[in-house]
């Protein structure tokens, strides 16, 4: 093991991307001006902004955190003159699909060589049950996404597996319906758009599993600053909780219950976590979250856990691989189509770091504490989160480890190996 640095002091995150992308889709959509502040300026949110832009959307940027939208009204949009590129950007195309869903023209939507992998049917096949025409690769599965819009009927529709970005879509959609859209989750994920359409005017309506949003003739424009990204936090909360004696604060972090699964798992593990100054903003809570590092023990994180802390599976790996025993999770498959197959992607990286892991189709399990063996190139399967968590192990370990591509950490955390400089002194 290398020397680990004195891991204290304040960290400030960017802007969340999930409430960054909705922000920049729905404030297109409403009647008048809206002003965004926090604005994460990502390669993924940028595409959002793109893909708006290309419908005839004016947006201003006042700095890179700072944009103003007019918006187009509901039924004010262009049709692309040209194919919508959402580069890596799952939540660019599976929401703003949604929108496309609804118009009265005809737009094509692709992506990078990852995104261009990821399954489109989930959203294709409720788009279409509404009256949208969608085709696309393997069976209108993969994108390209030829989108023909309009017409659409509202539907009751249960979804196979927990997803904010599908239920998004069809939210949105059944905005522009001739009757009520009802979404029924298996778990509850994320919901951000639920929050946002609700202070935007819109009639959204939650009983237990079912979310009923009712058609809409206008959206109200927004005024709203974006918390700090819980996800882009969850990196230097899992470095701190791994270094006894390390002492972290992330002022103004999105702390939605559907988001902090991670803080439940690092509290089991032996982490002391704190929320200062609870607060909210835009109709999000939000807090300063506080984290004192202690030695960590192991846990097991079932599948009810999952939703509320699927991005921070790789992050969590990386926990669990400094801690004491055997972690175990399950009921995670999702990973496997996220930005890489997160568990593979995992497993390979942690083992040849000399971490004691394996697959399930369903999760994996890590064995700690690792000696972590540097001197190794890793790969980051040109996902962000991948190559952050090995970042973050490397750091806490104090072994240098060459992560293979780092460039895709822009697309949701520029400036994240500066940041982690910082914090190591
Ligand atoms: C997101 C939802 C999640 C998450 C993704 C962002 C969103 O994806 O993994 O990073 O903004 O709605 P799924 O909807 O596929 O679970």
């Amino acid at each position: 093991m290398g020397k680990t640095a004195k891991i204290s002091g304040t960290v400030t995150v960017p802007g969340d991307k999930s409430i960054s992308h909705r922000a920049v889709m729905f404030a297109s959509m409403a009647e008048g001006q809206s002003r965004i502040r926090g604005f994460l300026p990502a390669e993924d949110t940028l595409r959002t902004v793109g893909m708006m832009i290309a419908l005839g959307v004016e947006i201003h940027e006042i700095s890179p955190t700072e944009i103003r939208i007019n918006g187009r009204g509901m039924r004010g949009f262009d049709e692309p003159q040209d194919i919508i590129d959402a580069g890596n950007s799952g939540t660019t195309i599976r929401i703003g699909c949604g929108i496309l869903a609804a118009q009265p023209f005809v737009s094509i939507v692709t992506g990078d060589p990852y995104l261009r992998r990821r399954p489109m049917g989930r959203i294709v096949r409720p788009l279409t049950r509404m009256g949208a025409r969608i085709t696309g690769r393997r069976e209108n599965t993969l994108p390209p996404l030829c989108i023909e819009g309009g017409g659409l009927r509202g539907i009751r529709y249960e979804m196979p597996v927990a997803s904010a970005q599908v239920k998004s879509s069809i939210l949105l959609a059944g905005l522009y319906a001739d009757s009520p859209v009802t979404v029924i989750e298996p778990l509850p994920s994320r919901d951000h758009t639920e929050r946002m359409l609700l202070s935007m005017g819109a009639r959204v309506v939650r009983e237990e599993r079912e979310v009923t949003v009712h058609p809409a003739e206008r959206l109200r424009p927004l005024a709203i600053t974006v918390p700090g990204d819980i996800s882009s936090a969850s990196f230097f909360l899992v470095l701190a909780a791994m270094v006894p004696g390390a002492s972290l604060c992330l002022p103004g972090v999105g702390v939605n219950p559907g988001r902090i699964g991670l803080i439940s798992v690092l509290r089991r593990m032996g982490a002391d976590v704190r929320f200062a100054s609870p607060r909210e903003e835009g109709g999000e809570p939000v807090a300063d979250i506080v984290i004192e590092g202690r030695g960590l023990v192991a846990t097991e994180v079932p599948p009810e856990e999952v939703p509320a802390l699927i991005d921070e599976v790789p992050a969590i790996c990386v926990a669990a691989a400094m801690a004491e025993g055997r972690t175990e999770i399950r009921g995670a498959a999702e990973l496997r189509v996220k930005e890489s197959d997160r568990i593979a992607a995992m497993v390979k990286g942690l083992s040849s770091l000399g971490v004691s892991c394996g697959e399930y189709p369903d999760g994996l399990w890590v064995k700690g504490p690792a000696r972590i063996t540097g001197g190794q190139r890793v790969e980051s399967h040109g996902d962000h989160r991948i190559a952050m968590s090995l970042l973050v192990l490397s750091a806490a370990s104090g072994v240098p480890v060459e992560v293979d591509d780092t460039a895709c950490i822009a697309s949701s955390f520029p400036g994240f190996p500066e940041r982690l400089r910082e914090v190591l002194g």
